[in-house]
């Protein structure tokens, strides 16, 4: 039998911060995953660049059934503290937009500086170790029984991260584990994922896949402004990614292709100034023009001069653009999302410790927990925030 006093399921981004916490304070620590190699998130991440936090880290930016839930954490260890560990390995990084932070060079760099902080505080990890049981022995330990040996330890904490990306080790373990000490865990879904469309649609918009264009999109009293991207499957880009958290089966989306220009404005003064343009010439000067040929396909005035068309024509015309509608028939799903939304109820864990209420030694950190950030270094700083506040209790 091996006694340790903290074991860590997951060397993800929450478990090595978590680990290298609970070590800086002398405690024993192990991380157990079932993957052949650390931070594998990390490392697929930001496009291999790794968007690891945002300057503009705030709670409301978070999904959660408990909005409150997460102000502790993010309080306590902040983006900016991320940000200091990062220069201290004197990593270069830089603001993409929005405040996202990117490495300069390569995601392996955060990785690498979570390993050279476990390896200074003595932390273990074990790779390839799959959990085959875990068992709670009074009064305060936990046995875990894998396809290597057997473990004891005082903390257990789950940092097994959520449901996206099975082929790169995601499993409902932490779920399991969950519900197994009877914690209660709310329905998960995908969430930063591209949509998929109705065969009808998909059909419709193939032949604008690889077009681009700065939007607004809306649902459910949300909206965020960036690019959406057409693609061979469906509607993709950040501006897609972000909604996607806030939309259910059957919502229409609203996108608004052009933010910045009133197209009536447009229309009235490009009609007193050059009355003989045409209209789609006009409006393919401020949008794609696949996507304008597409949006007024068989329109009646597509091809007619400005000057022989109405101001309440225009208003038609110009709500086609601002008001253009969606509804996409779900998500690409798991495989290609970047979170798992849902998860381990927060009001089951302490906001302070991480600790399960019900189980005195059991913790839940980072992405099973639900506590959702939006696309851009939110998710990241999610995991940083929860897994350092586990590890000064552990
Ligand atoms: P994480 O998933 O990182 O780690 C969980 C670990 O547990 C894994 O190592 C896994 O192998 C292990 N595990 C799972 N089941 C197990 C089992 N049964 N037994 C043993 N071990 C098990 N976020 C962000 O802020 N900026 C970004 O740039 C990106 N980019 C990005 C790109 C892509 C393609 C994806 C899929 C995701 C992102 N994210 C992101 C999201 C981010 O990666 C994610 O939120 C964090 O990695 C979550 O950290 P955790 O430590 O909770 O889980």
């Amino acid at each position: 039998m091996n006694e340790i006093d903290v074991i860590i399921i997951g060397a993800g981004a929450a478990g090595l911060m978590c680990a290298t916490e609970a070590g800086k304070r002398g405690r024993r620590v192990l991380i157990l995953d079932h993957a052949n190699k650390p931070g594998k998130k990390i490392l697929m991440s930001g496009g291999g660049r790794c968007n690891f936090t945002n300057y503009q880290i705030h709670p409301d930016k978070y999904l959660s059934h408990n909005p409150h839930f997460c102000k502790s954490a993010l309080k306590r260890y902040t983006q900016w503290d991320f940000i200091d560990l990062v220069k201290k390995y004197r990593i270069p990084f830089h603001e993409k937009k929005l405040g996202q932070l990117f490495c300069d060079d390569k995601a392996k760099d955060i990785v690498d500086m979570l390993l050279a902080e476990c390896h200074l505080y003595g932390v273990s990890i074990h790779l390839n170790e799959s959990i085959e049981s875990i068992e709670k022995l009074e009064p305060n330990n936990f046995r875990l029984q894998t396809n290597e040996t057997t473990y004891q330890c005082e903390s257990l904490v789950i940092a097994s991260g959520g449901l996206s990306i099975p082929t790169m080790g995601a499993t409902a373990f932490g779920y399991k584990v969950a519900e197994q000490f009877g914690l209660k865990v709310w329905p998960v879904r995908a969430g930063l994922v591209p949509f998929t469309l109705h065969t009808e649609d998909k059909n419709k918009f193939d032949v604008l896949s690889g077009v681009a264009c700065d939007t607004e999109v809306q649902v459910n009293h949300m909206s965020f402004r960036e690019n959406i991207l057409f693609t061979h499957r469906g509607l993709s880009g950040p501006a897609v990614l972000q909604i996607s958290n806030y939309w259910l089966p059957g919502d229409m989306l609203n996108i608004n292709l052009l933010p910045d220009t009133s197209l009536f404005n447009l229309l009235k003064q490009m009609q007193k100034e050059k009355p003989n343009s045409i209209l789609k010439d006009v409006i393919n000067h401020v949008l794609p023009k696949r996507l304008v040929a597409i949006l007024l396909d068989n329109h009646p005035f597509a091809l007619q001069a400005l000057q022989s068309i109405s101001h309440r024509e225009f208003e038609k015309i110009a709500a086609l653009f601002h008001g253009f509608q969606l509804k996409p028939n779900g998500t690409e799903g798991y495989r290609t999302a970047e979170v798992t939304i849902g998860g381990v109820d927060t009001n089951e864990i302490s906001s302070k410790t991480f600790e399960t209420n019900k189980q005195k030694g059991l913790y839940f950190i980072g992405e099973v927990v639900d506590v959702t950030g939006w696309l851009g270094g939110y998710n990241f700083q999610w995991a940083w925030s929860s897994g350092w506040a586990a590890g000064q209790y552990v």
